[in-house]
């Protein structure tokens, strides 16, 4: 996710792009740039870090104009560096554009582009405006006068990815185009003059009137007219809608919490980490970064997945994947502990570091033992640029987009997602089918629309929060690949409500914890139709009988469930290997409104932070 403000009209472009990027710095703050145009010449600035070193490097630098875009990055391809922050420009200095989102085919269009373009970025963003100079120069050669709006449609039919994108051109001052596929774009209105932004915010204090771009529309933009046409160049009315938010409410999108707006943000970042990453023809997955041959695949005998916290009960669901799918015998450790126990590794481990901020200290440190003990080191991280990032041999970003509520959320969905797809990538080199392989990414595949079915249920989740929210204690009870769930739920309760509650895994209860078991002690379980469903069943019959309050989460289809409890929470069916994926989300919004409810500061609950860079 990075931020995108664009402005054309009367007033100096500057300090209203310069602003509106301090206001989507939310989105992304690794680095920043602008670009304006003037005399048929365009200004570029750029700066790693935040708006401030921008803000900063500005002061030696003339750049006026009253046409120019800007940038706030959310690195996912190519380090953080000046080279890779945006604006980007074609080969002769005139076109230069902007882009949120990830353009999945990168690679293939350099290749088909060839070596009459030069490139100078590690980012995946660079490609659309040497695509887009090219198809304009293309319409030079063919005598045809020049439309930078046709040239962004005809590149953007080669285009496999997500995009809201911004281009400027030099020589045509009097012009903004903008485009938009699964990334936003809102425009502005003002008199003589527009505004476009990934999101209101940047626009609030000029305009309220605005109008927002649809997947598969392109916009033509001057000073006073915006012409909107979709991919096959015809022309589309639009409508101007009045924005009521405020500008915090803009940047959160409308939620009350930027917890919440990452909780509805899953369905859309997880298509951001599994795209481009699988080959759906031989069942496999293609995480690139690696950076180990097939041999070396092969030889690992042991995985061991390091974490802290939420990132820790991810890695327990994908210890279950990399068993299951790869046969490689694998272990979660708590980085807090690894580093300290004299680990046993050698030079046939694969140690991931699992981590959203990659700045996780207890991490760090046991990642070094392992790599200075032999293994391969690797980072499941979200970060781009984190220290863990940096240190590992290589490994993938989870694409979850910049997470600000202190409670993670997406990143954990997506760190899942991530692990799946290792495992079947490591599986196919050994054990699994391609049309095993094939049929887990089709159910991959499904599972963003099977979380807005659950997302969508919202205010029953709700209801289930306020009927549950005055209980001290809680338990959250699992088997199996849902046990992990189950510590995550709990953990997600404890961190924002400041409830007491636990997680046990269901087969464990008669060892010690039914002595708990009261009317004051409410039960949360996951009873999805996996292959412990019965056992689960059987668990859950003992808690009734001994009175204490039930919530359960059940497969949909599951009217079975309703004799058990009157409150079920109902999740779509998948693959048994991505029920966490689905199972998660209605205990993420569980914790969420209890801790609204209770007053909480649910985006920064007390004495936690969101990047532990301390033991
Ligand atoms: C998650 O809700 C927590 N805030 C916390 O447990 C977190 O997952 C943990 O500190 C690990 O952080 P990391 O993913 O940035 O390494």
């Amino acid at each position: 996710m990075c931020g995108i403000i664009a402005y054309i009209g009367n007033k100096q472009a500057l300090p209203i792009l310069v602003k509106g990027l301090r206001r989507l710095e939310y989105r992304g703050y690794d680095s920043a740039g602008v670009a304006i145009a003037q005399d048929g010449k365009i200004n570029r600035v750029r700066s790693v870090g935040r708006i401030d070193n921008l803000d900063e490097k500005l002061k030696d630098h003339t750049v006026e104009g009253t046409v120019g875009i800007a940038h706030t990055r959310w690195a996912t391809h190519g380090g953080v560096t000046e080279e890779n922050a945006h604006p980007h420009f074609g080969c002769d200095g005139k076109l230069v554009l902007v882009h949120n989102g990830i353009i999945e085919n990168y690679r293939e269009l350099k290749t088909n582009l060839g070596d009459t373009h030069e490139f100078k970025t590690q980012t995946d963003t660079e490609i659309l405006a040497h695509l887009i100079e090219f198809h304009y120069e293309q319409q030079k050669i063919h005598n045809e006068t020049p439309d930078v709006r046709l040239a962004v449609e005809h590149a953007l039919a080669h285009v496999r990815g997500t995009y809201g994108l911004v281009v400027m051109h030099a020589d045509h001052p009097d012009l903004l185009v903008a485009a938009r596929l699964g990334s936003p774009l809102v425009v502005g209105i003002g008199e003589g003059e527009h505004y476009i932004a990934s999101d209101a915010t940047p626009m609030l204090a000029y305009t309220k009137k605005v109008i927002f771009l649809e997947d598969g529309e392109v916009a033509e933009i001057s000073r006073d007219n915006m012409e909107t046409y979709n991919l096959k160049d015809e022309a589309i009315e639009k409508h101007v809608e009045e924005i009521e938010w405020n500008e915090t409410q803009a940047q959160k999108q409308g939620f009350d919490h930027f917890m919440l707006k990452e909780i509805f943000d899953q369905p859309t970042v997880f298509e951001d980490a599994i795209r481009g990453r699988y080959n759906l023809l031989e069942g496999t997955a293609n995480l690139g970064g690696l950076n180990m041959s097939d041999d070396e695949m092969r030889s690992v005998n042991r995985v061991i997945l390091i974490a802290c916290g939420t990132a820790s009960y991810a890695a327990m669901v994908g210890k279950y994947a990399f068993e299951r799918l790869a046969g490689i015998p694998t272990e979660v450790d708590v980085a807090s502990e690894f580093r300290y126990r004299d680990p046993i590794v050698d030079e046939h481990t694969l140690v991931f570091g699992v981590s959203q901020s990659g700045e996780t200290a207890d991490t760090l440190a046991a990642l070094r033992e392992a790599k200075r003990k032999g293994a391969f080191v690797r980072g499941i991280v979200n970060v781009v640029g984190s220290t863990i990032a940096r240190e590992t041999d290589g490994g993938t970003y989870i694409h979850a987009g910049p997470e600000l509520a202190v409670a993670s959320t997406k990143a954990y969905t997506n760190m899942v997602a991530i692990m799946v797809l290792y495992a079947l990538q490591f599986g196919r080199l050994k054990r699994v089918s391609p049309a095993t392989g094939q049929r887990l990414l089709k159910a991959l595949r499904e599972i963003p629309a099977k979380m807005h079915e659950i997302l969508e249920q919202k205010d029953l989740i709700k209801e289930m929060a306020l009927k549950y929210k005055d209980y001290k204690d809680f338990l959250f009870l699992g088997r199996g690949i849902n046990f992990p769930v189950a510590l995550e739920g709990s953990h997600k309760l404890k961190e924002i409500s400041y409830i007491h509650s636990e997680a046990y895994p269901a087969g464990e209860m008669k060892h010690g914890v039914n002595a708990l078991l009261a009317s004051d002690f409410p039960v949360l379980a996951i009873m999805t139709k996996d292959q412990l469903y019965d056992k689960m069943r059987s668990n859950v019959e003992e808690i009734k009988a001994r009175k204490a309050p039930i919530l359960l989460i059940a497969t949909k289809g599951d009217e079975g469930a309703k004799e058990l409890t009157d409150d079920v929470l109902y999740v779509p069916d998948t693959m048994e290997l991505l029920e966490p994926l689905l199972n998660t989300i209605p205990l993420q919004l569980f914790a969420y409104y209890i801790a609204v409810e209770l007053g909480r500061d649910v985006d920064r609950p007390r004495n936690l932070a969101k990047s532990v860079t301390v033991e």
